[in-house]
């Protein structure tokens, strides 16, 4: 459920139609929905409260600073994976000891930056990032406090380009190896290890693959424990899948369950690091109907959003359900359509015969679920801009990001006096 309904014959963020935003802001924007944010949120919450974890929003699938700052007031803390998302992180107001850092690719600047901010943990992914933590953290005079990412190389059965925790992906270290870069972690000076991390992937419509990871973790866990370590967080990564459109979405109740059954007894703390759960369903993606074009054998709508606002058609054969802002009749004719956007490439095909009410240029669509790895994934291809992000709560809304167009580019762009120069 998520609270982009129609009311009075036009799509509503919460209190604040859809067509409102856009004759403040233009088109293409992307509008967020507190309501769903907090009621996702919660549902995790309530879901896992007998574990009482620590839900760390995955900062990649929506890092705007107001959304973030909204999510850490009910109590998330962040998951990042890059310097960068660390200073968003912490701009939004995410307290330190709750930022937890992933990442195959941490510089020694990036690592540096994160311990100066005291960040709750670092989740290693290779043993050489462990030399360098270790390096770093003796510089600054300081202990890491760190987990280990183990690969459990179990199949997500998702998507490839979203699976991460099968051995041949470049994530997390062999879980074959963990007992000695544990043990290799406890001996350093500047290493504090708290426990394992994992991820398997995104968008899981399969809770299997879950079960299996987490059972391997726990396996882990009671081999270090007759090692001698500590073992005392547990990090279960993001991944939850969800709803968009056709296919049916598992419920964080349902993952809890599993997550109880699987590691059960074992008295460590847990991390959640769920992304797109909680933010997916809190956005659209709003857009205006340029033209109608009949093809030889196929209608399109072309429209003013393209790949570079919304990349995950183009990347993933992505679905993205697509309605008209204004309420269509129950019983309205549907036509086969392509909804496509303006760039110059084929793959800017948001929808492919996809059955729609009549519509007409000057209309305005709402790609749905666009909350998570939507605005952040967007480029500037074809010097297009960025679009706007917007903020609604209640009856309420908010530019929270303006447009990023090409006089913001050109002024970031210099021309060499060698070419100036006659
Ligand atoms: N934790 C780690 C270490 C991750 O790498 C990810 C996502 C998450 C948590 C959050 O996963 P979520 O709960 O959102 O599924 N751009 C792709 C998704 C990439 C996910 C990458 N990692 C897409 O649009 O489907």
């Amino acid at each position: 459920m998520d609270h982009f309904q129609y009311a009075d014959g036009r799509l509503h963020a919460e209190a604040v139609p859809l067509s409102t935003i856009a004759e403040a802001v233009g088109t293409p924007f992307y509008c967020y929905s507190t309501a769903t944010l907090e009621r996702h949120f919660r549902a995790f919450e309530t879901a896992f409260a007998d574990m009482a974890p620590t839900i760390c929003f995955a900062v990649k699938s929506n890092s705007n600073i107001a959304v973030l700052r909204f999510l850490a007031g009910l109590g998330a803390g962040a998951d990042v994976v890059s310097g960068g998302e660390t200073t968003r992180a912490l701009a939004a107001g995410v307290p330190a000891d709750r930022i937890v850092y992933s990442g195959v690719g941490k510089t020694a600047e990036e690592v540096a930056a994160a311990l100066k901010a005291g960040i709750w943990q670092i989740n290693l992914e290779s043993e050489p990032e462990l030399e360098t933590v270790a390096r770093v953290a003796q510089s600054l005079g300081v202990t890491a406090t760190v987990g280990i990412r183990i690969n459990p190389d179990v199949d997500a059965n998702t998507h490839a380009k979203i699976s991460t925790g099968k051995a041949e992906n470049k994530f997390g270290i062999d879980w074959m190896r963990t007992r000695e870069v544990y043990a290799r972690a406890a001996s350093m000076p500047n290493i504090h290890i708290v426990g394992l991390a994992l991820h398997i992937g995104s968008q899981l419509l399969d809770l299997e693959p879950y079960r299996a990871a987490y059972s391997r973790m726990g396996q882990l866990v009671e081999t270090l424990r007759a090692d001698g370590q500590t073992v005392e967080r547990l990090d279960l990564g993001g991944g939850l899948g969800i709803g968009y459109g056709p296919n049916p979405s598992q419920t964080p109740a349902d993952y809890a369950e599993v997550v109880r059954t699987a590691l059960a007894g074992l008295d460590c703390e847990l991390t959640l690091e769920p992304g797109r759960a909680i933010a997916g369903n809190a956005g659209v993606l709003v857009t205006k109907v340029i033209y109608i074009k009949e093809g030889a054998t196929r209608k399109f709508a072309i429209v003013d959003a393209a790949m570079n606002d919304l990349m995950r058609p183009a990347l993933y054969d992505a679905h993205h359900d697509i309605v008209p802002v204004a309420e269509a009749a129950a019983d309205a004719h549907l036509f086969d359509m392509d909804v496509v956007g303006p760039i110059c490439e084929t793959g800017d095909t948001f929808a492919t015969n996809r059955p729609l009410p009549e519509i007409k240029a000057g209309d305005l669509l709402a790609l749905r679920t666009a909350g998570a790895y939507g605005a952040v994934m967007a480029s500037m291809y074809n010097a297009r801009a960025l679009p706007p992000e917007v903020l609604v709560k209640d009856d309420t809304f908010h530019v929270v990001r303006q447009r990023i167009g090409v006089d913001d580019m050109l002024a970031r762009e210099s021309v060499p006096d060698w070419l100036t120069e006659p």
